[in-house]
């Protein structure tokens, strides 16, 4: 039997791009994901772009006796774990959710994995575990901070389980990989994000503004000490971050224990560049108004990415213009998302 990566939560967003990233790299790759935010489809579209078939199980990481089972059913030599609920908003309001799927899941997934002698974990962490950092750019050693919502604590609190975890079994090889501001979509414009209900973060929110489907982006705050009083993030290509889940994968079959890496591309911008860059690109004219800061954002947030350098291996090699063109791409082929019928697209230049 050929060894299998599982891919927990990998229909959604980063996980679909993941899977392509792995599949192309020659793994043979299975897909665990329940649906809660994500499309059967994506299997589907992962199927024609790679001419591949791709296992998929309908399930539940918290589903014990079916994770078991998976194990037994498939040669799995290592897990890349997404599967979360991931929205900042809603787990203020269903903080139970948000530990019962996220943490629960997590230890569920482990024990399995223990039972079952496999000991290489790459976990989707986030730049939330810095809170409110006194530096920038942020670099792996500043250690967490405090973070500010029940959805950042979940991520925190795995990373030290997870910690634990290494301390306690030498067997155990595990990334904490931190993402920073993931948008953009493979360049076929097959695969993308799309969300379950509405959306709160950025670019969704600035596409849906750009197909009418809302009239105006708000923007949060126009009083930050940053370059022009908005909001500074380091946005990163999808597909860099799927290819810094491969990397992380190779580096872990000789790298053993715990392991922290932040993905993020060094370079920050704020919400008035995005929109401004989203504008020259494909030449829509996006309406906004300013509002108060929403709670909980910080000012700005970069990443220090040498360490993924240094010891992966790997950088971002997407600048922002791309990023733009592969989310419209995407946006525009699939208006409905994966419930739109697919056509190949026409090539998009920026303006
Ligand atoms: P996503 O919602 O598109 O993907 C998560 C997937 O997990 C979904 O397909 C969902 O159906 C599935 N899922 C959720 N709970 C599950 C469960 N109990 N069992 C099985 N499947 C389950 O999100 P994404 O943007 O692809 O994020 C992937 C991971 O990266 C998440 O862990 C998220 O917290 C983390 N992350 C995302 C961002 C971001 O901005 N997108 C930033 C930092 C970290
Ligand atoms: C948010 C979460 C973070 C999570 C990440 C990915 C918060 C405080 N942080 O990061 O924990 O890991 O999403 O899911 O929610 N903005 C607008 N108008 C909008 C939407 C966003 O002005 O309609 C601004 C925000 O104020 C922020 C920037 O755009 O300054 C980026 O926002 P967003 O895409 O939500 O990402 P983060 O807040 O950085």
């Amino acid at each position: 039997m050929r060894k299998t990566t599982l891919i927990t939560g990998g229909t959604g967003y980063i996980g679909t791009h993941t899977a392509l990233a792995l599949i192309n790299a020659g793994h043979n790759v299975l897909v665990l994901d329940n649906l809660c935010n994500s499309y059967r489809e994506s299997i589907v579209r992962l199927e024609r772009l790679t001419h591949t078939r791709v296992d998929f199980i309908n399930g539940d990481v918290r589903d014990s006796i079916l994770v078991d089972d998976v194990f037994r059913r498939y040669d799995i030599d290592a897990v890349v774990h997404f599967a979360s609920l991931k929205s900042v908003e809603e787990s203020v309001r269903r903080p139970l959710d948000y530990y019962a799927n996220n943490f629960a899941g997590t230890l569920n997934l482990c024990a399995t994995m223990a039972r079952n002698d496999v000991f290489n974990l790459v976990f989707s962490s986030s730049a939330t575990v810095y809170g409110d950092p006194t530096r920038i750019p942020i670099a792996e050693d500043f250690g967490t901070g405090k973070p500010v919502n029940p959805y950042g604590r979940t991520k925190l609190m795995i990373e030290e389980l997870l910690t634990d975890l290494c301390n306690s079994d030498p067997r155990w090889n595990i990334a904490l990989l931190r993402y920073f501001n993931p948008i953009g979509a493979h360049e076929s414009g097959m695969i993308g994000e799309d969300p379950k209900g509405r959306p709160n973060n950025l670019l969704p929110c600035l596409t849906q503004v750009a197909t009418g489907r809302i009239p105006e982006l708000t923007v949060y705050g126009c009083d930050y000490p940053t370059v022009d009083g908005t909001c500074v993030r380091d946005y990163i290509h999808v597909v860099d971050l799927a290819n810094g889940h491969l990397k992380a994968l190779q580096v872990l079959q000789h790298r053993s224990g715990i392991n922290f890496w932040n993905l993020g591309t060094g370079v920050g911008y704020s919400v008035l560049q995005i929109i401004h860059s989203f504008e020259d690109v494909t030449g829509i004219t996006i309406p906004y108004r300013f509002a108060p800061r929403r709670l909980g954002d910080i000012a700005k947030c970069w990443a220090d990415p040498s360490k993924a350098g240094r010891e992966l291996g790997w950088s971002a090699q997407r600048g922002l213009e791309q990023m733009i063109i592969d989310t419209w791409r995407w946006q525009s082929c699939n208006p409905q998302g994966y419930q739109t019928s697919f056509e190949i697209p026409a090539p998009i230049e920026a303006k």
